[in-house]
């Protein structure tokens, strides 16, 4: 059976509805399209775990900042299809901002309910460069979890703060949903699989296999009993290819957030870059 593309958000709501009433567990996988092995590991993962799968296609406007990249940001629906197809998944949920947000769809939303997330997980690695974002992400995360009432939500561990904010919200607004973590899937060569590594030149791309190299290191080294988080950075940034323009290298403790001097197991290393004008991010948690 194909996958079929809903817009909708009342029709969806009415085929859950009727999901439920037959007792089916439901999954739902937040993506914003251009679907590569990454979302598909987190596809067949739902697909094990549940009876109906819905992944949601939504580039999301309120968690682009102005300067950020969404209008270019790939819009790839027919392959999405094909790709929900093979895996099997039941709905591709693909609402416009308009059906999303009405009117006030645009990227400086003043008159709409946000989800605010603690300041003191958004004030950092990413959230730092990317003011308002995670506030973005929460908020449309919280619409897909009450459109589709989906008593499991896949996510990718690659976008570890964002993992952390939403399993974050997830208890202190006591949702009815599960949520589960999946691991970063790579390219042979080690670069994270994302969606904006299209952006990239072929040299571009040559500088950020330094990135999984450098979170190998780090790895590598924790395995060997070195613990000291200066001497982990020292040795990531030894690693990064000079070309590119570091935005944080970063050990945090993934069960508080907090920083951490000295890593432990379930310590988050993560970084971020950019390689030309394209941001890219990567982590272990070790
Ligand atoms: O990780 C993403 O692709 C997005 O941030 C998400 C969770 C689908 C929300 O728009």
């Amino acid at each position: 059976m194909s996958t079929v593309i809903i817009n909708n958000i009342n029709e969806i709501k009415n085929i859950v509805k009727e999901w439920k009433n037959n007792n089916y567990v439901i999954a739902l996988v937040p993506t914003m399209g251009a679907l590569h092995e990454g979302h598909a590991s987190l596809i067949k993962r739902a697909k094990e775990t549940c009876d109906k799968v819905i992944v949601s296609v939504f580039v999301n406007p309120i968690q682009f900042g102005h300067n950020e990249d969404f209008d270019k940001y790939p819009r790839t629906l027919d392959n999405d299809k094909k790709l929900c197809d093979e895996l099997g998944a039941d709905i591709i949920f693909a609402p416009t901002p308009k059906e999303m947000y009405g009117e006030n769809n645009k990227l400086n939303n003043t008159d709409l309910t946000f989800v605010c997330p603690p300041y003191s997980l958004v004030d950092c690695l990413c959230g730092k460069s990317r003011p308002g974002h995670f506030d973005g992400v929460a908020t449309v995360v919280l619409k897909l979890f009450n459109i589709t009432n989906a008593d499991f939500a896949f996510f990718g561990q690659k976008d570890a703060q964002q993992l952390f904010i939403i399993k974050k919200m997830v208890k202190d607004l006591n949702l009815n949903i599960n949520i589960i973590p999946c691991p970063i899937v790579r390219e042979p060569d080690g670069l994270a699989l994302s969606s904006r590594n299209s952006y990239l030149s072929r040299e571009e791309r040559a500088w950020a296999l330094s990135i999984s190299k450098a979170i190998k290191q780090i790895d590598t080294l924790f395995n060997q009993g070195i613990n000291d988080t200066n001497i982990l950075f020292d040795s990531a940034l030894s690693v990064l290819n000079k070309n590119l323009e570091i935005e944080y290298i970063e050990f945090r403790d993934f069960e508080t957030f907090e920083k951490v001097k000295s890593a432990k197991e379930n310590t988050l290393a993560a970084i971020a870059v950019k390689s030309g004008k394209t941001r890219l991010i990567d982590n272990t948690i070790l």
